[in-house]
């Protein structure tokens, strides 16, 4: 699905009641998204999703999931780690826009009803379809299934539970997520055809950028490649690890003809510095921009895109019980959607044997 689809939509309903000139809008559909928390934000996850997230947040009821059992999945020896992780990815969500008064942020481990969703799921879900899923897949193709674990093979299912928990319409993700919302879709069509029709079947909404490459030029941003540039680097981070980012490897004076198309610099261009990027292209093919003062091009537009989210992160480290204070309160927002969700589901699979 499309942006300008999207916004043909009619998402926003006027309640009874509202007077003119009263924005008491009814948000109609659902959002939820998330992450693993497994450390800093970076600009791979702005690009992949909390972009779309920010825009969309005034139209969707949007709910963000900070996934800490799915992180568990991988990280289940290092439990100190946990805590901080948490912490530092509720604090990068505010910090890039993420309001509260619009947004409910939630942790997973603290909904139980999110594992006994995912429980009732996994009875519905076939093995031969998890070991099919391109991230098991590759995990398996590794280091084989003698060493998978269970809560790692069935992660999938967790997450279609995170995504029911509160019917949401539709998931703003990575390409690399497609996978799991297509399980999601599954699970729900075989739910409502079992049982009853209790859930609708979300769509996903790719991002602008489908991935975002590291500053190796190589691999995908992530942070156990050490090739990523954080939402909460400084200027002067930000400034050296752009002048660190791979270039055309064919160019090497600043007046040779530049290769856009194979440069890591201009992706990021592209993916930060839209407005410029025709006559940074035009500039770069004709050598006469050179890849020092592209790098410093791009270093300006990242920095100006961080400037609000340095302002706005510095304004929650003010007030340090704030942070926690919007998360416990949204996570007992969605603990409540979801203990609806899970009564409906037992009595969908005539689970309810006492009044
Ligand atoms: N698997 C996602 C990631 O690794 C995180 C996630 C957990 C998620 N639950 C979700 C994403 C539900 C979308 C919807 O980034």
């Amino acid at each position: 699905m499309c942006y300008s689809n999207l916004y043909s939509i009619k998402l926003l309903r006027y309640s009874q009641d509202t007077k003119e000139g009263d924005f008491n809008l009814e948000k109609e559909k659902r959002i939820l998204t998330g992450d693993r928390p497994t450390g800093k934000l970076h600009l791979g996850h702005y690009v992949g999703s909390l972009e779309n997230r920010l825009k969309l947040q005034h139209e969707y009821d949007t709910f963000l999931i900070i996934a800490d059992i799915q992180a568990l999945t991988t990280n289940f020896d290092q439990p100190d780690k946990l805590s901080n992780d948490v912490h530092q990815v509720a604090e990068d969500y505010l910090a890039v826009g993420i309001d509260p008064e619009e947004t409910t942020i939630l942790v997973q481990s603290m909904i139980p009803e999110i594992a006994e969703l995912t429980i009732f799921y996994s009875m519905i879900v076939t093995v031969n379809q998890l070991q099919r899923n391109p991230t098991i897949k590759s995990e398996a193709d590794q280091y084989g299934y003698r060493e998978m674990s269970y809560g790692f093979l069935g992660y999938p299912v967790s997450q279609a539970a995170d995504i029911t928990f509160c019917k949401a319409d539709l998931v703003p993700v990575g390409q690399d997520q497609l996978p799991h919302i297509e399980q999601t879709r599954k699970i729900v069509r075989k739910f409502n055809q079992l049982y009853k029709p209790v859930f609708k079947e979300p769509e996903p909404l790719i991002s602008r950028i489908p991935r975002l490459v590291g500053l190796d030029g190589e691999n995908k941003m992530s942070k156990s490649l050490d090739n990523a540039i954080y939402l909460n680097d400084s200027k002067k981070e930000v400034e050296k690890k752009v002048m660190s980012a791979k270039t055309d490897p064919a160019r090497v004076r600043a007046t040779d003809p530049g290769h856009p198309e194979v440069c890591t610099v201009f992706e990021y261009h592209r993916a930060f510095n839209e407005d410029n990027l025709k006559e940074i292209e035009k500039r770069c093919k004709a050598g006469t921009i050179g890849c020092v003062d592209c790098k410093k091009r791009l270093a300006n537009a990242i920095n100006e895109i961080f400037e609000p989210i340095r302002a706005r992160r510095q304004q929650y480290l003010n007030k340090p019980d704030l942070v926690d204070e919007i998360v416990i309160n949204g996570t007992k927002k969605a603990k409540k959607i979801a203990k609806e969700t899970v009564n409906e589901v037992k009595e969908a699979m005539k689970l309810n044997y006492f009044k």
